[in-house]
Parts: structure tokens; C-alpha cells; sequence
């Protein structure tokens, strides 16, 4: 089949399109012929190898964490799911041809391939931080981060669960992030006192998204680190602040955000469609670091 693949740790140039074997479903699995998968930054931090510990790939390796496709593909265990159906979801590979899910849910009936594989990461990623957080209807959470894949869904999702959301971007997504049913603050320093003049009661929660060094000041929001959750500040475990990746399970979260979107409560914005030929201006682009929504491959 065809997909992007590498063979070596590097800038996104070390990214092409080629001939690699198919994967298949294994137990719990579903295989997709995928239509689409979207650019994630663990995609790019993957491939520079900074998350490789030293070394090389282990032979031509394909990159992609999350696509929308169609079954072709069921693996044992699995029910509730026929070849021909349409899903989005999470897998490893995804950038290619065939791509193995190990969590999915129906892909929303209205919404584009494109749009629902923009959908896994950032809708799984967002209804677990929120899950962390655990807060009631009518309390107030701060979403640093409002306008990238993950805070927009996340921003969504805790309105769709009653909370009051305060959003961070920059200048040029404040509107945007209003749309999304937020409040809105530009993001960096002195980024408490301006959350502090909106809610002066103090916020319930926090969501770093962007890991750009705002968790003592969502602490200080909040009076308690156990109440703020990062995604992408693996060094805020130091201050008792909630550190999560992805792991197991998914498929009930992915569920929730598709049922979102059904109910025309969740919106993904799609910047950009490339072909998998240009992956690299694709992965580029997400390492600037300021996608309003998300940039999505067309296989
Ligand atoms: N741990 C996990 O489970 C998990 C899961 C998914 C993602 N992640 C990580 O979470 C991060 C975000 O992922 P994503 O997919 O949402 O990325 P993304 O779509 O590329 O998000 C980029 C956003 O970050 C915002 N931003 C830039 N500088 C900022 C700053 N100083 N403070 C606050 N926000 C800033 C930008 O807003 P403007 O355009 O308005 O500047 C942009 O909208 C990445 O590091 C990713 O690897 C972790």
C-alpha cells in the first residue's frame, strides 16, 4: 500500500511517500481504508526523534495517530462494527493507504473524512483532560491553549457539560474562541491577573494544552495543582499538577465527541487539506505552532 513513511529520525524532509506491506487487525482492532489522517505535534515530535531515547526507526516506519476511513477490516472480539462502516478514531499509522484503529466510534453521518479525522486525537484528548478535572455544571475552567486542535474541542466539550469556559489564544483567534462559547484572554505572562479580572471568584479547574509554561499561573488560579491538567508539560508533575498521555481505552470518548458533533454542539475546523506527497510542508506547518483547528492529510 502506499504511505508516508520514514527510515530515519529528522526535520519533516526526512518524510516520503512509499510502498510498505498492509497492516491487519488484530484482536480488538479494526483495519480502516483510510480517507483521511490528521497532522498531530506528536507526529512531528515522533518522527524528530526526540522521543526516541538515541537510535533509529526500526526499519521504514509510518507515522499518524488518529485517521477517518471506512472499515475493511475486523479483528476478533470486536462487535458492533461491520466492514463497510464508517468510523474515525486513534491508531498508529495512519498516514497510509490501510491503517489498524484500536478505538473508534461512527464516523458523524454530516461531517467530511477530513473533518472526522481531525476529530480522534483532539476529541479523545479533550474529553479525558475533562474527565481528570471531573467538574460540576456551573463551574468555571480556564482552556490555555483555545484555539489548537485539542483546546478547541476542549473548549466545546466543557460547554456542552455546563461549564463556564475561559479560552487563551492569541490576539488573532479571539473571536474565534468566543465563537466556541468561551470567554477570552490573550495566552503568556501575566496571564493570572487577566483570568483573575474576568472571574474574580477564582476558576475550578485549568487545561495547559499548549505547554508553554502557564502552569504556575493556572495554579495559582485554581489554589490547587491537583485541578489543573496539562498535556504537554511533562515537568508539572513536579508541582502535583495532573500530567496525562494517551493510553488505553478511547472508544467511549471518541463516542462522546461524535455525538457532539451529530448535535451540531462540537465544531472542528479544518485550515488545511494536503495530499500525502506533502506531508512535510504539512508537518511543517504544525511545528509553527498556531493551526486554528487542524491541518489534515488526504490519502
Ligand atoms: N498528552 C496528551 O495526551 C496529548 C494529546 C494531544 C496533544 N498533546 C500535545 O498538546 C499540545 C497541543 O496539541 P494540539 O494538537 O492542540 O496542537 P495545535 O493544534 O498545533 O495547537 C496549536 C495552538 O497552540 C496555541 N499556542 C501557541 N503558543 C501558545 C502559548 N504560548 N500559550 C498558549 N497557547 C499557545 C496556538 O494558538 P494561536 O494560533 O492563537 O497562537 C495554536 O492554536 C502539543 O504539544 C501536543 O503534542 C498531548
Amino acid at each position: 500500500m502506499r504511505a508516508v513513511v520514514y527510515t530515519e529520525y529528522g526535520d519533516p524532509d526526512v518524510l516520503g511517500v512509499g510502498e510498505v506491506e498492509e497492516p491487519h487487525a488484530g484482536r480488538g482492532q479494526v483495519r480502516v481504508a483510510v480517507r483521511a489522517a490528521s497532522v498531530n505535534p506528536i507526529d512531528w515530535k515522533v518522527v524528530s526523534g526526540a522521543m526516541s531515547g538515541g537510535g533509529r526507526p526500526d526499519g521504514p516506519t509510518v507515522p499518524g495517530s488518529d485517521a477517518a476511513g471506512v472499515v475493511d477490516e475486523v479483528g476478533e472480539g470486536v462487535t458492533g462494527v461491520q466492514v463497510g462502516d464508517p468510523v474515525f478514531g486513534l491508531g498508529s499509522g495512519t498516514a497510509a493507504e490501510r491503517a489498524v484503529l484500536r478505538a473508534w466510534a461512527p464516523k458523524p453521518p454530516d461531517v467530511s473524512f477530513e473533518t472526522a479525522a481531525g476529530l480522534g486525537v483532539a476529541g479523545e484528548t479533550a474529553v479525558r483532560v475533562l474527565d481528570l478535572l471531573g467538574l460540576a455544571e456551573g463551574r468555571t475552567v480556564v482552556v490555555d491553549g483555545a484555539s489548537g486542535g485539542v483546546g478547541i474541542a476542549t473548549v466545546q466539550v466543557a460547554v456542552s457539560r455546563g461549564l463556564q469556559v475561559i479560552g487563551t489564544s492569541s490576539s488573532a483567534n479571539a473571536d474565534f474562541v468566543r465563537s466556541l462559547g468561551a470567554l477570552h484572554t490573550p495566552y503568556g505572562e501575566g496571564l493570572a491577573d487577566r483570568v483573575h479580572e474576568i472571574a474574580p471568584d477564582g476558576v475550578d479547574g485549568a487545561v495547559d494544552t499548549a505547554g508553554r509554561g502557564s502552569v504556575r499561573d493556572l495554579v495559582a488560579l485554581t489554589g490547587d495543582p491537583g485541578r489543573v491538567v496539562t498535556i504537554a508539560d511533562f515537568g508539572a508533575a513536579e508541582l502535583g499538577v495532573q500530567v496525562t498521555s494517551g493510553g488505553g481505552g478511547g472508544a467511549a470518548r471518541l463516542a462522546e465527541v461524535g455525538a457532539l458533533v451529530v448535535q451540531g454542539r462540537l465544531q472542528m475546523p479544518v485550515e488545511a487539506v494536503y495530499p500525502l506527497e506533502q506531508v512535510a510542508e504539512a508537518y511543517r506547518r504544525s511545528r509553527e505552532g498556531h493551526v486554528r483547528g487542524k491541518l489534515v492529510l488526504s490519502v
